[in-house]
């Protein structure tokens, strides 16, 4: 599978669109608010205030959450140039880099209508231009920006995503992710490609950032040493779940299952700081682990039968607009259906029985000087 090709979230505003079905990810953007607001407030006390900013959010998909995360960012730095008292705002350059199948369209058409909704929400709105987006199609495995150009880093919910499925030496029978039963070299290859793909992105960072420049990430991840445990393969196991069934009825090819993984890996606080240590360029100044619930579903005035049909519904809809492109073009479009209903029935009845929630792993470093 070429991950660069396969991996995007549902574009356009449909049924099953990112854009319609993240809202999981905007309460862990929102979740993660505190600790950006305080990378950027030591970031613009230490370059002494400068008259031009330019940030980049890694992995920012299409949706709602795209230009929530750059609104965030303009109007947490207006906020704190007046903390500091100072009278000019300064001008805020922000790229939004993807992978190249991303819907950058989409974002492009609401641009303008969230400069206006931004220039109107400004503590001040002396500034008639407050900030510059610009789309940058690529992997953050490369390099994406010019060399030392980039102050502020951001990226949520991205870097779990692996620049390519991991070899494996073994096959992961009846598995696509990694699971309990998989061969321990199935586990070594996972972690292996994380530890190879998460340095390549540090290095290219470091490679693009200013000495002092600052970085948030958010990754989903897990508490435990274990890269098994339930916390972060669940989600994939119910996937598996299903894909196994439709092979007992025929429906789906077993080698079809076998050749199938997942190009994921949610790492521990302890290997990520790891892994920035090894690399060596950015001191870790805050390392949190937060967990949000699946059921990210707003429903109120609901019986609680109701309730956790809509949450169920939802969270498989959630995992459709991230998951939908990878299996189509694995399994191709005449299971798509028929895969994405059972996942979603096997969702909503794991969380009518249990609490079930994801582990999110932020980092906030400092570029060494
Ligand atoms: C779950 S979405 C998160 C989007 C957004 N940041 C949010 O929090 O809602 C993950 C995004 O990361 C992107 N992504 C994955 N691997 C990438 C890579 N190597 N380079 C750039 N983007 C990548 C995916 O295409 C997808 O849009």
């Amino acid at each position: 599978m070429d991950v660069a090709q396969a991996l995007h979230m549902n574009g356009g505003d449909g049924d099953y669109s990112y854009s319609n079905n993240s809202l999981l990810q905007r309460k862990v953007i929102s979740m993660t608010k505190p600790i950006i607001d305080d990378a950027l407030t030591n970031l613009y006390s230490a370059l002494n205030f400068p008259k031009t900013l330019i940030m980049a959010d890694l992995g920012c998909s299409s949706g709602p959450n795209t230009l929530l995360v750059a609104s965030e960012l303009v109007k947490s730095v207006d906020k704190i140039r007046q903390k500091f008292g100072n009278d000019e705002s300064p001008e805020i350059q922000i790229y939004l880099n993807d992978l190249p199948q991303n819907d950058f369209n989409t974002i492009f058409l609401s641009v303008s209508k969230f400069r206006k909704n931004l220039s109107n929400q400004m503590v001040s709105n002396n500034s008639s231009s407050p900030c510059y987006i610009s789309g940058v199609p690529g992997s953050f495995y490369t390099r994406l920006f010019l060399r030392k150009s980039i102050h502020f880093v951001y990226s949520s919910y991205s870097l779990m995503w692996l620049s390519q499925v991991p070899e494996m030496i073994d096959i992961n029978k009846g598995n696509i992710y990694m699971s309990t039963t998989s061969p321990p070299s199935v586990i070594k290859a996972y972690r292996e490609q994380f530890q190879k793909d998460f340095s390549m992105f540090l290095k290219c960072r470091a490679d693009e950032m200013v000495s002092e420049g600052r970085m948030v990430l958010t990754i989903l991840g897990r508490q435990s040493d274990d890269p098994c445990s339930k916390e972060c393969c669940y989600i994939w196991d119910l996937l598996a779940t299903s894909l196994k069934d439709m092979v007992a009825e025929g429906l789906i090819e077993e080698e079809k299952l076998d050749s199938f993984n997942i190009p994921q890996y949610t790492p521990s606080p302890k290997e990520v700081r790891n892994e920035v240590e090894k690399e060596g360029s950015f001191v870790i100044d805050r390392l949190e682990v937060s967990e949000v619930n699946w059921d990210a579903s707003t429903g109120n005035n609901l019986n609680l039968s109701e309730e956790e049909d809509v949450q169920g519904y939802n969270m498989g809809k959630c995992m459709r607009a991230v998951s939908e492109p990878l299996v189509l073009s694995h399994f191709g479009e005449s299971t798509i259906d028929e895969v994405f209903k059972r996942y979603a029935e096997n969702i909503k009845s794991s969380m009518s029985r249990e609490k079930t929630k994801l582990i999110n792993v932020t980092v906030s470093v400092t570029r060494k000087g």
